[in-house]
């Protein structure tokens, strides 16, 4: 889909999107066109339950003398005042209307704001609806073309479309950040496994990021045996993925702020075996790492004035006469022994070792993993904020923040030597689970704290909002990407320049 920026000037062919205020007021280009159609848009508004209230929707077919096929109607309510992540679901919502149609082209008239405005509402609804308009198909062979979607230009009509491009150019690198996580996290783990995401992650080299990729004998030499006991009993070997972006050479602090994710390419839970049903879920549960790798071809992309490293521990988690057992004893890269007391508690062993390496190599200001970690954070928070746990009041303040200011919500979860208490093991320094249910999502945190040497950190466990079964305004169902944005957002507030 091919998004622009022009001149107020109405097309004759296609949809003209324009808005509706509350009580069925008309925005002028709605006016305008009430007028030349013969007052076909307030007898459709007449003859609907359509009144203006914000992003309600109403199509009108064959307006009357008009040449164009439709009028699509967007209800903005009361107050042209609206936060931007309103004003990009917005954009996704108009999206799915023009394609529900079967639209091919569609000019929306950004026309009841005016200068700097317009071009800043223009840019968001132009960023809502790209987001919207993912569609991972490269597998579906048969599909017609009537079932696709049909939107192919969407045109945005404002008095200043430079500004408004200008707007959107940083906008659309992130949104192409978003796609190509979510398509590492669609892709099936026949496609996707260790070898094979690190060589998507080496692509990014292309845009200036420093890529780096560690194979089982390097990981080995490092001690990291956390790691390597998961990858134990796969056919597919390991890979530990290091990305750099110096993005600000001069920068006052030299320490480099980073970012860790759980590759797990597939979760079979490996000898504690998952049960059968739901497990294909488990090709997302590399989730993190697709985030970390997103998020560093947004910072790449868009140039961002910021020292970034990214990690990804790829393994996949397989049952096999060469898997961990239950009951080993692994020793860690940090020098800590841990019990392996189940084997679906992988990703923790698999970021342990992620977090230790990274601290002791990069000395960066503060680490943030993101992983897929628990069910329970599931049955804590459902889909709707991701669980974050941090050792730091500022760091988690601007997470919390980023999380609001995008609409990838975060919600603070406690950490306490109390819960860290049940991860000690008879056996070993640490066990990977505590051997209850209770407060699951906290005792995975816990255990990885053990492995962050007192460096500012902020665990993201993303497993209730890295897939979702249901269509939202700017993320349709399937891989979300969620967190690119917020890191993005993140770095772009405080840590650039
Ligand atoms: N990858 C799973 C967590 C998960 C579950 C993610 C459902 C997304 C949806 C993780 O490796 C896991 O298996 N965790 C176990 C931990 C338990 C053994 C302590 C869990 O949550 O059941
Ligand atoms: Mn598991
Ligand atoms: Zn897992």
């Amino acid at each position: 889909m091919k998004i622009s920026f022009a001149a107020p000037r109405l097309p004759r062919t296609g949809t003209v999107v324009c808005a509706v205020m509350d009580d069925r007021k008309l925005s002028p280009t709605a006016e305008h066109l009430d007028k030349a159609s013969g007052g076909a848009i307030k007898r459709a508004i007449a003859a609907s339950r359509f009144t203006g209230r914000s992003d309600e929707t109403l199509m009108v077919l064959a307006p009357g003398k008009l040449d164009i096929e439709r009028v699509l109607l967007i209800g903005v309510g009361k107050s042209m005042a609206i936060e931007r992540s309103a004003r990009q679901n917005r954009g996704g919502i108009i999206l799915a209307q023009l394609n529900a149609a079967g639209e091919q082209n569609a000019a929306v008239a950004v026309d009841l704001v005016k200068g700097q405005d317009a071009a800043r509402a223009s840019a968001d609804l132009a960023y809502g609806a790209r987001l919207k308009s993912y569609r991972f198909d490269k597998y579906r062979t048969k599909e017609k073309p009537e079932q696709k979607p049909s939107l192919k230009e969407l045109t945005f009509l404002l008095s200043n479309p430079k500004a408004a491009d200008r707007q959107f150019a940083p906008l659309d690198k992130i949104a192409e950040a978003v796609f190509f996580t979510r398509d590492l996290v669609s892709e099936p783990a026949n496609v996707i496994y260790p070898e094979t995401l690190a060589e998507e992650a080496r692509k990014l080299a292309g845009l200036g990021v420093e890529v780096e990729i560690l194979d089982e004998k390097q990981m080995k030499k490092l001690g990291m045996n956390a790691l390597l006991g998961v990858a134990q009993g796969s056919a597919r070997p390991p890979r530990l993925v290091v990305m750099q972006w110096k993005g600000n050479p001069g920068a006052r602090n030299k320490a480099p702020i980073a970012f860790l994710g759980k590759g797990v390419t597939f979760d079979t839970g490996g000898i504690s075996i998952k049960p059968a049903g739901g497990m294909e879920d488990m090709k997302w549960d590399m989730g993190g790492a697709g985030v970390v790798i997103g998020l560093m071809k947004a910072l790449a992309g868009r140039k961002a004035k910021v020292n970034a490293v990214g990690i990804c521990g790829c393994v996949e988690n397989m049952p096999s006469g060469t898997a961990q057992r239950p009951g080993d004893i692994v020793k860690s890269m940090s020098g800590q022994t841990v019990e392996v007391l189940n084997t679906d508690a992988e990703g923790r062993l698999v970021l342990c070792d992620a977090l230790w390496y990274c601290q002791d190599r990069f000395k960066p200001q503060l680490m943030i993993d993101l992983a897929t970690l628990t069910g329970a954070i599931i049955i804590a928070l459902g889909h709707e904020h991701a669980g974050l746990f941090s050792n730091n009041e500022q760091l988690a303040a601007r997470l919390l923040a980023a999380g609001q200011a995008v609409a990838e919500k975060l919600w603070r979860m406690p950490l306490a030597e109390a819960y860290d208490k049940l991860m000690d093991s008879d056996a070993a320094d640490v066990k990977n689970i505590s051997g209850s249910r209770d407060a699951g999502s906290i005792t995975a945190a816990q255990f990885l704290q053990r492995f962050v040497n007192g460096v500012p950190w902020a665990h993201l466990d993303i497993a209730g909002t890295t897939w979702s079964k249901k269509e939202a305004p700017t993320v349709p169902k399937g891989a979300t990407g969620f967190g690119v944005r917020l890191l993005d957002r993140f770095v772009a507030d405080h840590y650039e320049g």
